[in-house]
């Protein structure tokens, strides 16, 4: 079946997602499909930490409803370490706050909100034998099978690919015009989320002799907890009883402890840098994890994903009507965003975590480091800085 669409959009994760529904509100067609079932995507535990801007920016999408009742403001996080949990307050050295909900309500909201609008059409689940062609021309053609077996043929003005690190577009565009650059970690987080209430009223992430942990929460009443281990470690061997023990002794504090409880969800999570410019070729602009990924210490990824197509939004409604120069600018505005998380999340991971084999010298360098940023208001600063996050000014500046 032939049809036709302004906007192709491969992958219903939150930046798919956002996108189609930016457009929709500047009057842009799009036609959005996702490998996965409704009840995958929504169910599939990832970040947790909005910036500031990503607040900003889904509450005047109109997409703020539930995340204004049932988000928890957080105005710091703890750092521990060398036997202390000191405190880094945003609200005092920015003026910002981060705001704690999941991505997967993110994802719950956006789904129902685009399907209020659009129909039950407007997100296509399930489809399988996804292919996207004809890319540096004006018409670039999306094809895939829907759940019951149709093949459709999509011809469009342009594509956004936000089908993530493993998706299809990054890899349809030819090789040599696409830089690349990489760096795996020698380390992956074990995540649990726990049916108890959190330990601790803001985060904790904890340096330790044993390797990194970090304390997150999804609710008052919904834990989510992560511990650093090898990236070859089978999940297995992982019994929850000794998840707990392990949490508790990196995150020992005296007259503090840690409530276990009910492990509701377990995965671990390989952690790597990942950066591939430029983010478009001819008709096809990349968004998300599908152009980038950063190690999760920071809470950077969502965060990025959002701000990337808070940008592609206009810059495809001007390529659409004859005023291409935001979709120009698309890549090398996001890219310098992209850096700077890049950045800052090597940052936050090489100063917390444990080098299998390291030499003598990480660890005091990063006790050096870490008390500098916990006294220091210059150092502390930078960190609150980064992690609330920069200006989005995706009208103005792409
Ligand atoms: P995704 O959320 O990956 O969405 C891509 C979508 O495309 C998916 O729904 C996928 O099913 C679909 N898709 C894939 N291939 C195709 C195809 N060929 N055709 C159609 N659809 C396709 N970030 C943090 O900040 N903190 C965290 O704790 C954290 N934990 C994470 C844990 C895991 C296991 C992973 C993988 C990521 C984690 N991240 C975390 C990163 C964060 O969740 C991502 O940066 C964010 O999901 C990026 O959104 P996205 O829309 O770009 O990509
Ligand atoms: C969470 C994940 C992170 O990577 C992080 O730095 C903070 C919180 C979370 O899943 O809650």
């Amino acid at each position: 079946m032939r049809t036709r669409t302004q906007v192709g959009i491969v992958g219903a994760g939150p930046a798919g997602l956002l996108l189609s529904h930016l457009l929709a509100q500047r009057g842009i067609d799009s036609v959005l499909i996702e490998i996965r079932s409704r009840e995958y995507c929504e169910a599939r535990q990832r970040a947790g930490v909005l910036e500031a801007g990503s607040v900003a920016l889904l509450r005047a999408a109109g997409l703020a409803g539930r995340l204004d009742r049932h988000g928890i403001e957080h105005g710091g996080i703890y750092l521990q370490f060398g036997g202390e949990r000191r405190h880094i307050d945003f609200r005092d050295l920015t003026g910002k706050t981060v705001t704690v909900y999941a991505q997967t309500e993110v994802v719950r909201d956006l789904i129902a909100r685009r399907i209020t609008d659009g129909g039950a059409g407007a997100i296509q689940f399930s489809v399988t034998s996804p292919q996207v062609a004809d890319l540096d021309t004006d018409r670039p053609v999306l094809r895939y099978t829907s759940q019951d077996g149709v093949r459709y043929e999509v011809s469009c003005d342009a594509i956004a690919g936000c089908d993530g690190f493993h998706g299809i577009c990054r890899t349809a565009v030819p090789a040599d015009a696409l830089t690349i650059v990489e760096r795996g970690y020698p380390y992956a987080w074990l995540g649990i989320l726990a049916d108890v209430p959190p330990s601790t009223d803001e985060l904790i992430y904890a340096h330790h002799a044993r390797g990194f942990a970090l304390h997150s929460l999804r609710t008052p009443a919904v834990s989510r907890l992560y511990l650093q281990v090898s990236p070859d470690e089978d999940i297995a061997s992982w019994p929850d009883e000794r998840i707990w023990a392990e949490l508790s002794e990196r995150f020992a504090l005296p007259g503090w402890t840690l409530r276990p409880g009910p492990v509701l969800d377990k995965s671990i999570t390989p952690m790597r840098s990942f950066v591939s410019a430029p983010m478009r070729y001819g008709r096809l602009f990349l968004a998300g994890d599908a152009a980038h990924i950063v190690p999760p210490t920071g809470a950077k990824g969502l965060n990025l994903a959002l701000a990337d197509v808070a940008y592609l939004a206009p810059a495809l409604d001007g390529l659409l009507h004859g005023r291409p120069d935001k979709a120009e600018a698309y890549s090398e505005t996001c890219l310098q965003r992209v850096w700077r998380a890049t950045h800052f999340s090597w940052w936050m991971t090489t100063m917390l975590h444990r080098t299998p084999g390291a030499d003598d010298l990480e660890a005091p360098l990063q006790l050096a480091q870490l008390r500098y940023t916990t006294t220091s208001r210059a150092a502390a600063t930078s960190l609150a800085e980064n992690y609330t996050g920069l200006p989005l000014n995706a009208d103005s500046a792409a």
